[in-house]
Parts: C-alpha cells; structure tokens; sequence
C-alpha cells in the first residue's frame, strides 16, 4: 500500500533511507527540508505493517510563476528492492504531483533509471 506518511512514520523513514544509501545524508536532507517548509508531500509504501519504501518531493524555488517539484530523496529498504516498488512510488508521486497543480518535476539522480518514467535529461 501507497500512503502519505504521517509524523509517526519518520523514525522508520530515517532508518530505510539510512539503510538504503549506507549513511545519514539523505536522511538528515528530509529533516533539513521538513524544517524548512520546502516539502510538498511524502509518500511511504506499507508491507505488512512495516514501512519498506519511502519518496520525497519538495518545492524547487525555481520558478515565480509556477509550481516545479524536486524528487529526492527515494529509498526502497534492500530486502524489497527490484520488484517495482520504486516505480510505483514514483508513479504515484508523479500523479499527486499533478494533483498538486506541479507544472515539472526535477529530478538529479540515475541516469539509466529515471528516463522510463518520462524524464529526460
Ligand atoms: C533506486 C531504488 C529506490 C529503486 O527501488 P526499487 O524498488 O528497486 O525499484 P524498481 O523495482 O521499481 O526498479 C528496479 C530497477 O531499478 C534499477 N536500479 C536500482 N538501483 C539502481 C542504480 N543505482 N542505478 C541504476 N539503476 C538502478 C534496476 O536496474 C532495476 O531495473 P531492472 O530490474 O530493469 O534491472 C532502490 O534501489 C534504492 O533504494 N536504492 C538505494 C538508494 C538510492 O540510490 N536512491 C535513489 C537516489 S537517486
């Protein structure tokens, strides 16, 4: 199951991302950006009670005009990894993206992973 995460989720949040990339970085970037406003919407992915996927979108203050969407940082915890739980968060996050009146969404990330979702260098 796909669901906004809740303020409850964000000790399990921190533990896959740190879990995924093998240090805090990114952990501690989602914390930067929750305390500075910059987060638009977080998504985590639910697998028998346990959290086991998580994505971020924040605001890009790029634009004065319209709204453009950042995806960073994802995670998927290693044990679940390669069975399309990732693509279905970013599928899902693009939807609500859109939901959200996002006109673009950028992403600085693999460059072999993130084109058969629609983005393009
Ligand atoms: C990237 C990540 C979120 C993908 O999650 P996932 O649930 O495995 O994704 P999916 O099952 O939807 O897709 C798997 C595909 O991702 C690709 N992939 C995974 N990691 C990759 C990487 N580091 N570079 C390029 N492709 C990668 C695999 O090649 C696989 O494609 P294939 O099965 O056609 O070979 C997950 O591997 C992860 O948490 N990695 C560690 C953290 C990370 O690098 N996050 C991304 C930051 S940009």
């Amino acid at each position: 199951m796909i669901r906004h995460a809740r303020t409850a989720d964000h000790p399990a949040i921190r533990e896959i991302n740190e879990t995924a990339f093998g240090k805090d970085d990114e952990a501690r970037l989602i914390e930067a950006l929750r305390a500075n406003g910059d987060v638009m919407f977080e998504l985590v992915a639910e697998a028998e009670g346990a959290l086991v996927g998580h994505i971020l979108f924040s605001r890009l203050w790029a634009d004065r005009t319209g709204l453009i969407a950042a995806l960073a940082p994802m995670a998927v915890w290693p044990g679940h990894q390669r069975r399309g739980l990732g693509g279905r968060l970013i599928e899902t996050g693009i939807d609500t993206c859109r939901d959200f009146g996002a006109h673009a969404i950028v992403v600085l990330g693999h460059p072999d992973y993130y084109p058969r979702f629609g983005f393009s260098a």
